[in-house]
C-alpha cells in the first residue's frame, strides 16, 4: 500500500463508500473502519488525515455512536461531516440543537472566510448538498464559522490552528457542486499528502506481498469469469504462476461461447502461466435442474452443485493446496461486515466457494486470499487492464451467478439453453452495432414459457416467445426500462425469429423495477 492513508471513521452514514472514492480520486489511498477503532489502532496506522462521516443519529442522543475527545488531540487533521461535523462540535465543547424543520437538498451555501484552506478557490457561494435535522448552534471555542445558508448559521466550521475541519453538507456526493474541490484541499492542502497512490503502483505492491506471503506454496481459485475472479487470477497468476490452480466449473448456463473465451484467456495458449482446469459440468447440472421449476429451488440446485463439483476438484489437491482465494472486492467487505472483517463471516458458511469443514478436512488455510478485498469495482477494472486482460472480459456485464437459468422462466432443458443464448448474442450484437451498449445496466435476453402460435412461409408454427430485457440503472437495486430506439428492436425481432429456431415471438420487457426485478426469476 502507499505510505499516505486517509481514514474514514464510519458513524452510519450511507455515503461512506463515496467519501473513500472521492479521496482515492485525488491519488490518496483510503480505507474505512468502524467509528469504534481504537486510538492507539490509529495511531499505529499513522494516517495523513481523519474524516468523520454523516449518520442518521443525534449526539446527545443515549445510544448514538461517539469518539473520543482525545481523537481531535492526536494532532492528526481531521475532517466532520454532517454528524461527524456535529460530534466534532459537541465533543469540543459547542452546542447542537434540532432544528424545528430538516434542510434537506440542494442549498446556496456562503462562504465567511475567503482564507479557509479548506475551501481555497470555492466559489462565494457555492450549491451544496445538505440533508440533516440537528445543526451546531455555537461553535467550540478556538473555532470560527467559515459558511453558513439561509437556515442553518454553521454550514462549516474549523479551528486552523488545531487542523480541525467540519461541514454541514454533503462535499461526497455530486450534488455539492464543489465537493471533490473540497476534499480535494483536505487532503493535499491540510494533510499534506502529495497523492501517489496509482493503480500501477497498487499492482506492483500486491504482487510483492502475495509472493512474501505465498512463498513456495500452492493456492485453489474457483474461477467464474465475472470480473473479480477474473483479476484476482490474473494477479495471483503474475504472483506465483503456476503455483495457483484456477478451477472453472462450467455449468452450462453461461452466455454463448463464454465458457471458451475464459478458457482461452487463461487456458494453456493464453499469456498467464498458471493450471487451468475447466470442469465440464454441464450434463451434470442439467440433470439436477430436469423438472425443476421453482426459481428458488433451481438456484438451490446450482448453488449445491457447484459447491459439489469445485469441491470433488478440490479434493484432487489435498496435500498440495495451502490457501483458497477469493475475489471479495471493498464493497463485499463494507456491506457484509460493517467493519468486521469480511472473512470471518464468510468462512462461516464457505470459504472462497468451499464449505468450511472440507477445507478443514482438506487442511487448507481457513482464511482466504483476498487481493483485491480494498478496491472498488472500477478500481478492479483498472488493474485487470493494468494487467492485460482484454477490455471485453474486464468490462463485461454482470452476469448472475446462476447464470442463464433464471433468464430461462420454468424447466431448464439443453435446448431452451441454446435458444436463449442464441437470442441473447444477438440482442448484445446489435445493441453494440447501434452504439448504445454502454449507457446501460444491464440488457440480455430470456425465455418465458409462452408458447404461442405463429406462421412461417405456410405453416403455422407453435413457439417460444423470447424477451428483450434493457435497463437503466446505476445500484442495481432500482432500475427503468431503456428506450431503445424502434429501428433496432425491429431488427433483434427479425434477426432471432430468423435466426433462432423455436422462436415465433419478441417481446419488449417494459417492467422497471420495483415492481419488477431485473431478471426473470
Ligand atoms: P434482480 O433480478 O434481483 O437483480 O433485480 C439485481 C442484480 O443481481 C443479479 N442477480 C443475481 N446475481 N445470483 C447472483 O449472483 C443470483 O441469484 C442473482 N439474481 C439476480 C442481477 O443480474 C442484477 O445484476
Amino acid at each position: 500500500m502507499g505510505k499516505e492513508l486517509i481514514i474514514v471513521l464510519d458513524f452510519g452514514g450511507q455515503y461512506k463508500q463515496l467519501i473513500a472514492r472521492r479521496v482515492r480520486e485525488c491519488n490518496v489511498y483510503c480505507e474505512i473502519h468502524p467509528n469504534t477503532l481504537s486510538l492507539e489502532k490509529i495511531q499505529a496506522m499513522s494516517p495523513k488525515g481523519i474524516i468523520l462521516t454523516g449518520g442518521p443519529n443525534s449526539v446527545f442522543a443515549e445510544d448514538s455512536p461517539t469518539c473520543s475527545r482525545e481523537l481531535f488531540e492526536m494532532g492528526i487533521p481531521v475532517l466532520g461531516i454532517c454528524y461527524g461535523s456535529q460530534l466534532m462540535s459537541y465533543r469540543l465543547g459547542g452546542v447542537v440543537e434540532t432544528a424545528p424543520s430538516s434542510e434537506y437538498g440542494h442549498t446556496e451555501v456562503i462562504l465567511d472566510a475567503s482564507d479557509s484552506l479548506l475551501f481555497g478557490d470555492v466559489a462565494p457561494v457555492t450549491t451544496c448538498w445538505m440533508s440533516h435535522t440537528d445543526y451546531i448552534a455555537r461553535v467550540p471555542e478556538g473555532f470560527r464559522v467559515t459558511a453558513h445558508t439561509d437556515k442553518c448559521p454553521v454550514a462549516a466550521l474549523e479551528d486552523a490552528s488545531r487542523r480541525l475541519y467540519a461541514v454541514q453538507f454533503h462535499p461526497e456526493v455530486l450534488h455539492t457542486a464543489e465537493g471533490t474541490k473540497m476534499l480535494q484541499h483536505f487532503v493535499k492542502d491540510i494533510c499534506g499528502c502529495c497523492g501517489d497512490w496509482q493503480m500501477s503502483s497498487f499492482v506492483e505492491e500486491t504482487i510483492r506481498d502475495l509472493r512474501e506471503k505465498i512463498g513456495d506454496d500452492h493456492v485453489l481459485l474457483g474461477l467464474s469469469g465475472g470480473v473479480d475472479s477474473t483479476v484476482t487470477a490474473a494477479l495471483l497468476s503474475r504472483a506465483i504462476g503456476d503455483q495457483l490452480t484456477c478451477v472453472f466449473v462450467d455449468h452450462g448456463l453461461m452466455r454463448k461461447n463464454e465458457g471458451d473465451e475464459v478458457e482461452r484467456t487463461f487456458g494453456p495458449d493464453s499469456d498467464f502461466q498458471l493450471n487451468f482446469v475447466r470442469v465440464n459440468a454441464q450434463n451434470r447440472f442439467y440433470r439436477r435442474l430436469t423438472g425443476q421449476t421453482e426459481p428458488e429451488t433451481k438456484r438451490k440446485i446450482i448453488g449445491n452443485e457447484f459447491v459439489e463439483v469445485f469441491g470433488d476438484e478440490a479434493r484432487k489437491h489435498k496435500g498440495k493446496i495451502r490457501y483458497i482465494a477469493q475475489g471479495t472486492i471493498y464493497p463485499d467487505v463494507v456491506e457484509s461486515g460493517d467493519g468486521k472483517k469480511s472473512d470471518v463471516i464468510k468462512s462461516h458458511h464457505n470459504v472462497g466457494g468451499l464449505p468450511i469443514e472440507l477445507v478443514r478436512e482438506l487442511g487448507f488455510e481457513e482464511t482466504p486470499i483476498e487481493p483485491l478485498r480494498m478496491l472498488f469495482k472500477d478500481e478492479v477494472r483498472q488493474v485487470g487492464r493494468e494487467l492485460g486482460i482484454p477490455r471485453e472480459l474486464v468490462y463485461r456485464q454482470p452476469f448472475p451467478g446462476p447464470g442463464l437459468a433464471v433468464r430461462i422462466v420454468g424447466e431448464i432443458t439443453p435446448e431452451k439453453v441454446r435458444i436463449v443464448q442464441e437470442a441473447d448474442y444477438i440482442f448484445r450484437e446489435e445493441l453494440h452495432l447501434a452504439g448504445i451498449d454502454e449507457n446501460l445496466g444491464q440488457y440480455f435476453a430470456a425465455l418465458s414459457n409462452m408458447h404461442s402460435v405463429g406462421v412461417m412461409g405456410d405453416h403455422r408454427t407453435y413457439g417460444l416467445a423470447i424477451v428483450l430485457r434493457a435497463v437503466l440503472t446505476s445500484d442495481f437495486m432500482t432500475a427503468e426500462a431503456a428506450e431503445i430506439p424502434w429501428a433496432t428492436l425491429q431488427k433483434c425481432m427479425r434477426r432471432i425469429i430468423n435466426e433462432v429456431d423455436g422462436v415465433n415471438r419478441v417481446l419488449y420487457d417494459l417492467t422497471s423495477k420495483p415492481p419488477g426485478t431485473i431478471e426473470l426469476e
